[in-house]
């Protein structure tokens, strides 16, 4: 029994000697040391064997087995560790190299200049109109009639407003300043409001027109209000977003919502007022209109312009936004190119 043991032993170690993976360990060991192995089998001849024999090749089968399970573990380690190796090689990545960016969205230049006004006008105790008041397809009634536009005026000519063509007062609105009359419409004084949003306008597109731009317009309506305020209002307000005390003016100048009415404009800030092409030479800009709400704009909407009155203005965002950053031309804006966005 003894030399049985042996011989399966040093077939066992034969086969160990010669395998290769992890894989034919396992299957040495199933062959020889599982329950259904060789050694099992002979082992349970022991019975039949007298005391004395059982002891000695009982001990001898437990010592040949304990070497087996060594040799068979320690080919298992080194198979184990070849091939983890060979793993880790295979799969390294190089923790140096740079990595790929991810190209981040940013927001419109014409968005954070918008929000920039915006966030000027609100410190200043104006507040934002909600968005039904103010519609960007209107009625001639909202953009023109109640804002104290003739019916012979030239902006409601087709060649300057743009017409629905489902009727013919439906438009598309060449200002904001409808929003005025939508919110005096809907709100009692004290009115401290502004309306930022699109206009369209029926131009031959080139470096300083687009045929839609964007406006902020403004409206404070209370007892006492002057040209005093307004004056103040709008110094202060260019004095943020230009970044320090700009020397400003106010122009003369003629809207029909409007009486008196100006227009404001800021000293060259390519320039500082020495003249050059930004400003055709004058040393000046001109970054909006304004004035003191006419009499019939308010009695059109209910107001008593005995008790009450008021100053308005409109500004346009993309000449704010080119004043601003020196942008030349106003189709920058909409043609998405990367390398123009990237840059605010
Ligand atoms: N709506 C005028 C425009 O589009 C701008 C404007 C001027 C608005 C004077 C006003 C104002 O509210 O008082 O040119």
């Amino acid at each position: 029994m003894k030399t049985q043991l042996e011989n399966i032993y040093n077939s066992a170690l034969a086969e160990i000697e010669k395998a290769q993976t992890i894989n034919d360990i396992d299957e040495i060991r199933l062959k020889y040391l599982s329950r259904k192995g060789e050694f099992n089998s002979i082992k349970k001849g022991l019975k039949d064997l007298s005391d004395d024999e059982k002891r000695t090749v009982g001990a001898f089968a437990n010592q040949i087995t304990e070497e087996l399970e060594s040799q068979l573990k320690t080919k298992h380690e080194k198979f184990y560790q070849a091939e983890m190796n060979e793993k880790l090689q295979k799969d390294r990545i190089d923790i140096t190299l740079t990595g790929k960016s991810i190209p981040m969205g940013k927001v419109h230049p014409l968005t954070q200049t918008t929000n920039e006004i915006v966030t000027i006008f609100q410190n200043l105790g104006f507040s934002v109109v909600a968005p039904n008041l103010s519609p960007e397809v209107e009625t001639e009634y909202y953009n023109f009639d109640m804002l104290n536009v003739p019916k012979d005026h030239p902006a409601r000519d087709v060649q300057d407003t743009f017409y629905a063509n489902i009727a013919g007062n439906v438009v598309l609105r060449s200002q904001t300043s409808g929003a005025q009359i939508h919110v005096m419409e809907n709100q009692k004084p004290p009115i401290k409001v502004i309306a930022p949003g699109r206009v369209y306008r029926n131009e031959n597109v080139n470096a300083r027109k687009n045929n839609f731009f964007h406006q902020i317009e403004g409206l404070y309506v209370d007892k006492d209000i002057t040209f005093g305020d307004l004056k103040g209002v709008l110094n202060e307000f260019i004095r943020l977003y230009f970044g320090s005390a700009r020397p400003t003016r106010f122009r003369s100048s003629f809207f029909p919502f409007t009486e008196p009415s100006a227009e404001v404009d800021v000293q060259c800030i390519m320039c500082q007022g020495k003249g050059c092409r930004t400003c055709s030479g004058t040393g000046w800009l001109e970054v909006l209109g304004c004035g003191m709400v006419d009499v019939n704009v308010l009695k059109g909407v209910g107001i008593d312009p005995d008790v009450y009155s008021g100053f308005a203005f409109g500004m346009g965002v993309e000449r704010l936004s080119m004043l601003k950053y020196a942008i030349d031309d106003i189709r920058l804006f909409f043609n998405n190119d990367k390398r123009f966005l990237d840059q605010f």
